[in-house]
């Protein structure tokens, strides 16, 4: 070998000439061929890959669309409606992205879920959680701003109420407001930085969840169990295991985006968006698309615009501290047996708040809304702290293949603890 070139194992010449100039190869296959992955994972496991791929479509058919979209105050709703007629599979462009938008937040928020009901979030994991925390408001930033592209009518006072809320920062808020609207109103300037950022972002975000993935393979993938792995015994090779089993997800969740794309293109939509932009003529509700509806619960909740705003932010800033509110020394919900009710609960609650968040606040809905928040911020700043002090853990098992092998006499090799790991029993 010589000096400064990598030894690659490569067989293919051209292929080995490459990875010992660039090991990308080696690389690839030490992190997603051979990389050591607990045996134990279930379908929860597949949604960061979801993830990922669905990150990927939104930027390939959101770059195919900004080529025929017209960032322009005056065309850009037309040139939508261009997409949607003249172009060739415009339509189908669009709807994917459109309905990307929404799949992503699902698949987003059930990784969340995850994360909360496993306990991925606990050490060693922390810095991989708030990096997740990040993508959530850098997906955020760029769902809100992809929104107002399409310059209809909930676009453009969507745009006008959220930028508002920037106003209620004291002192400089209105300057703030009108430094991010480029003028004295929502117009042209703003649709234009918009669309910009728009575009940007998720290149941000490609490269944030880069350092997520490698935190990631820093730490190794926590699992179902929440225990660390003691050995090989307890991992499989990523692939072909993981890279299967993600493959069966994949299908199913492609299979689910479609439905929504052939058949219920505009469900997810708000039909007041295909009325074009008028600054003179307010709709009689300002509603978000569902993945906002939480929030815009919590930031209508208070009957007082600084607190609402700062309650809004303070509901993810609560998730970047999570690590640190939870004092249980287990991870996985299965051995929590209060907390473990407390998480699910949590998820009802935020279907509460999203129906509060799609209805006119008043009467029983103001209620609602109000217990709601309080529960959300109980559960984080109370709940959490204080369960995991109290409660009484289930014992945990041993090992993670302790519980999932056959007893002795069914083949493969030993493992300590008198079970039998056999390398198929988890797939
Ligand atoms: C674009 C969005 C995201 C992508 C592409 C992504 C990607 C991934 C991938 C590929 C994995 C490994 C596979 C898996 O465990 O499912 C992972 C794990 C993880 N992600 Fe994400 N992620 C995203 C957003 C988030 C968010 C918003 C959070 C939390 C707020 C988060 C928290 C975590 C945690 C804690 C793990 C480790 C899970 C474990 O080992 O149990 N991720 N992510």
């Amino acid at each position: 070998m010589a000096a400064g070139l990598f030894k690659s194992e490569v067989k293919n010449p051209v292929l080995r000439w490459v990875d010992t100039r660039l090991p990308l190869i080696t690389m690839m296959q030490k992190e997603y061929g051979s990389f050591p992955t607990p045996r134990n994972f279930n379908y929860f496991w597949n949604f960061g890959a979801l993830a990922t791929v669905t990150l990927m479509i939104m930027i390939m058919t959101g770059v195919f669309l900004a080529m025929n979209y017209t960032p322009n105050a005056n065309m850009a709703f037309s040139s939508v409606q261009h997409i949607m007629r003249d172009v060739n599979y415009g339509w189908l462009i669009r709807y994917v992205h459109m309905n990307g938008a929404s799949m992503f937040f699902i698949v987003v928020y059930i990784h969340i879920f995850r994360g909360l009901y496993y306990g991925s979030y606990k050490f060693p994991r922390e810095l991989l959680w708030m990096l997740g925390v990040v993508i959530l408001l850098l997906m955020m930033a760029t769902a809100f701003m992809g929104y107002v592209l399409p310059w209809g009518q909930m676009s453009f006072w969507g745009a006008t109420v959220i930028t508002n809320l920037f106003s209620a920062i004291p002192v400089v808020g209105q300057s703030i407001v009108q430094w991010l609207w480029g003028g004295f109103s929502v117009g042209n300037p703003t649709l234009n930085r918009f669309f910009s950022l728009h575009y940007l972002l998720p290149f941000l975000i490609v490269g944030v969840v880069f350092l997520h993935v490698v935190a990631l393979h820093i730490t190794g993938s926590n699992n179902p169990l929440g225990i660390d792995v003691k050995g090989p015994q307890d991992t499989l090779p990523f692939h072909p295991y993981y890279t299967v089993k993600d493959s069966v997800g994949l299908c199913v969740f492609l299979l689910i985006w479609a439905a929504f794309v052939f058949f219920m293109p505009n469900l997810l939509g708000d039909t007041i968006n295909s009325i074009p932009a008028n600054p003179l003529q307010t709709p009689a509700d300002v509603v978000p698309e569902w993945y906002f509806l939480p929030f815009y619960a919590i930031l209508r909740s208070v009957p007082n615009k600084v607190l609402g705003v700062a309650l809004m932010f303070a509901s993810i800033g609560v998730l970047f501290v999570l690590p640190w509110l939870d004092t249980s020394p287990v991870r996985s919900c299965r051995f929590r047996p209060i907390y473990r009710i407390l998480v699910p609960l949590l998820v009802v609650d935020l279907f509460a708040l999203g129906y509060v968040g799609a209805h006119h606040p008043q009467g029983f809905v103001v209620l609602l809304g109000r217990v709601a928040t309080a529960w959300y911020f109980l559960h984080f700043l109370v709940f959490t702290p204080l369960v995991g002090w109290f409660e009484t853990p289930l014992p945990l098992p041993e090992s993670i293949a302790k519980p999932i092998v056959r007893k002795p006499h069914s083949g493969g090799g030993p493992i300590p603890g008198g079970a039998v790991a056999k390398p198929m029993e988890n797939a």
